[in-house]
């Protein structure tokens, strides 16, 4: 399909479903089990209704929404989450990825298992190789390994470590087992929080904690004094009935609030459209990471990618309008109803 023809982030899947080989696709498209997180993760933003006030001066919105993360500045509030394997959607693979997110001056975090080489990746940053990456990693738990991964990572210049937490086991994906792709092995990692403290003292550079699940982990992050935590189920990879993140960052706006001051808050699963970053902005998340769909646009390389990005930055700032929010920023918990609906 040609680029021109696709309007919003779902199309994009539609025409890597067609364009992408089998097995490639699979591999991205990919739940755990049953998958009822991967449609939970989806399908959660249409349980909660917006709440849209009329009659407010909205003439103010544009489509640049300036966003710090941990203090690098962006023009959305939202960013490309860590994706491994790149090079199944484009022989560029994250080359697409890094200069797609700079078009857009959006974050982009490259996984740790990504096709290309790290040293590639960062030497494609744009805006003269100040482009602010954070780079995302898995840890084996091994003292001496991590140690050399933190300097290499600080080495290239990544601006934060994202470090994954939420994936102690592979996932249990059928899909992808039927063709082979992706790791089913039965060895465990076992991080804890002791071991998180050894490995902040052996870096200068922040680290976000990626798949905080409930609100005791995320009040055991901010004792811990890390500096982002994300909220995310993984896509809903990893454990099947793991929650989505708007459930999650409702669970903290109920039990604890105040851990939205007290760190940063991203979150990410199942993003899709303007309203589902305007619903979790809502409740105090600063930025929204998106997966699968920027996966799909890179099967466009970065001409997709900043696409997509646009695309994004439209939406949220037409539902904004809609919504009667003049600036984003400013959204609270009142512009939805929190109680939960199935019907539509
Ligand atoms: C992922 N995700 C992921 N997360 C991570 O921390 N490291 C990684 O290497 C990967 N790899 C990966 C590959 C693919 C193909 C997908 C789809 C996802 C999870 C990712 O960062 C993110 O949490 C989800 O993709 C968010 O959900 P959506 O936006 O894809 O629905």
């Amino acid at each position: 399909a040609p680029l021109k023809s696709l309007v919003g982030l779902p199309d994009f899947q539609w025409a890597a479903r067609r364009y992408m080989n089998t097995s490639a696709y699979t591999y991205y498209r990919n739940g755990a089990a049953g998958e009822w997180s991967y449609r939970n993760n989806l399908e959660v933003f249409q349980r909660f209704r917006l709440r849209p006030r009329v009659m407010r001066d909205i003439t103010k919105i544009d489509s640049s929404f300036p966003t710090t993360m941990l203090g690098y500045n962006f023009s959305a509030p939202f960013f490309i989450s860590p994706c491994a394997r790149g090079g199944y959607a484009h022989p560029d693979g994250e080359l697409g990825l890094v200069k797609g997110a700079a078009q857009g001056n959006i974050l982009y975090m490259p996984s740790l298992y990504s096709s290309k080489k790290i040293d590639e990746i960062y030497a494609a940053r744009g805006n003269n190789s100040q482009q602010i990456l954070f780079q995302q990693v898995y840890l084996d738990g091994g003292l001496n390994d991590t140690q050399k991964l933190f300097r290499d990572i600080e080495a290239k210049g990544a601006k934060a470590i994202v470090m994954t937490i939420d994936s102690p086991g592979d996932g249990i994906r059928h899909r992808a087992a039927r063709y082979s792709v992706g790791s089913a092995n039965t060895d465990y990692t076992l991080l804890t929080w002791d071991l998180y403290q050894q490995f902040a003292n052996m870096t200068s550079l922040p680290i976000v904690l990626k798949g905080i699940q409930t609100v005791e982990d995320a009040r055991e992050a901010v004792k811990n004094g890390v500096k982002a935590i994300f909220l995310s189920n993984h896509g809903g990879r990893q454990l099947d009935s793991s929650p989505s993140s708007l459930e999650i960052a409702l669970e903290i706006y109920n039990e604890a609030p105040e851990i939205f001051q007290q760190t940063e808050v991203y979150a990410d699963g199942g993003v899709r459209y303007g309203a589902d970053i305007l619903k979790l902005l809502a409740l105090g998340v600063r930025a929204v990471g998106v997966g699968r769909p920027f996966m799909y646009a890179n099967i466009y390389g970065a001409e997709g990618v900043a696409k997509a990005v646009s695309i994004l930055k439209y939406e949220l700032a037409n539902d904004a309008a809609n919504l009667g929010v003049g600036d984003i920023h400013k959204i609270g918990p009142e512009y939805v109803n929190w109680k939960s609906t199935n019907a539509w």
